[in-house]
């Protein structure tokens, strides 16, 4: 069941999502060679002390971290260690909060120090697609609108979508319905209506789509190695369209 949230439920939402903006934001201006992704978790879980919020992901399903870190071949739902990230890396920062009430939910990806150009388009497009989806998600339209908007541009592009995980509905829980792949059919799926907020999260892969879950039960790696990437943002279909509650 689809729950729809009221102006005021959306007002109350645009809180915890700033709180979301602004601990990855700094998280941006942090991430450089040398830091590890457990120093980042710390900060992170930090900041969101400092504004009276509650890590969303810490303890979600007995996940023991705030911050979901996942360089390089990692997909999603990567482990912070104290393992310095080093120049070429890209690291893939997921986070989420809940505050009076309501979740907030979003991602990123970064380069660390220089990355190559093959890295840098991957980036691009990822964060690329995550727009067009969001530019997708207004009354009227479909479901599979959102989704058709990723899938295509991005396999025009040459890369691959991942399958086993997807966005989702987000309100009083971190994970409502709908489901939202990042791979469908235009014009298919159900309407999309004002009041609907929703978490779109592209995972986009250099190569093959395929990925495994490591041993610790955790981690999504690309099974063929190549690089992954991450971009997400809560959004709020109103009727003028689409609003980034994750935008600062
Ligand atoms: N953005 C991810 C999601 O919506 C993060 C969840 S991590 C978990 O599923 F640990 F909470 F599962
Ligand atoms: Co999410």
């Amino acid at each position: 069941m689809i729950i729809l949230k009221s102006r005021k439920e959306i007002e109350r939402m645009r809180t915890a999502c700033r709180i979301v903006a602004e601990v990855l934001e700094g998280l941006k201006s942090l991430v450089e060679p040398g830091i590890s992704t457990y120093e980042l978790e710390l900060h992170a879980s930090a900041e969101a002390l400092k504004s009276n919020s509650k890590c969303a992901f810490r303890g979600y399903n007995n996940y023991p971290s705030s911050l979901c870190c996942s360089p390089n071949d990692q997909v999603v739902h990567g482990l912070p260690t104290k393992i310095p990230l080093k120049s070429g890396d890209i690291i893939s920062l997921d986070f989420g909060i809940v505050y009076d009430g309501f979740y907030g939910d979003a991602a990123i990806t970064l380069p660390v120090g220089d990355i190559t150009d093959t890295a840098k388009e991957l980036l691009a497009v990822t964060e690329s697609s995550l727009y067009f989806a969001i530019e997708n998600a207004r009354p009227g339209n479909r479901l599979g609108d959102i989704s058709f908007a990723v899938q295509s541009y991005v396999e025009g592009k040459g890369y691959s979508v991942v399958r086993d995980f997807v966005g989702h509905g987000i309100g009083r829980s971190l994970h409502e319905d709908p489901q939202i792949p990042n791979y469908g059919t235009a014009g298919k799926g159900v309407k999309l209506k004002t009041g609907m907020v929703l978490a779109i999260e592209p995972m986009i892969n250099q190569n093959s789509h395929e990925v495994k879950l490591l041993k610790d039960n955790w981690t999504v790696v690309t099974c063929d190695g190549g690089l992954s990437a991450h971009f997400e943002h809560t959004v709020a279909i109103t009727d003028h369209g689409p609003e980034i509650l994750t935008r600062l």
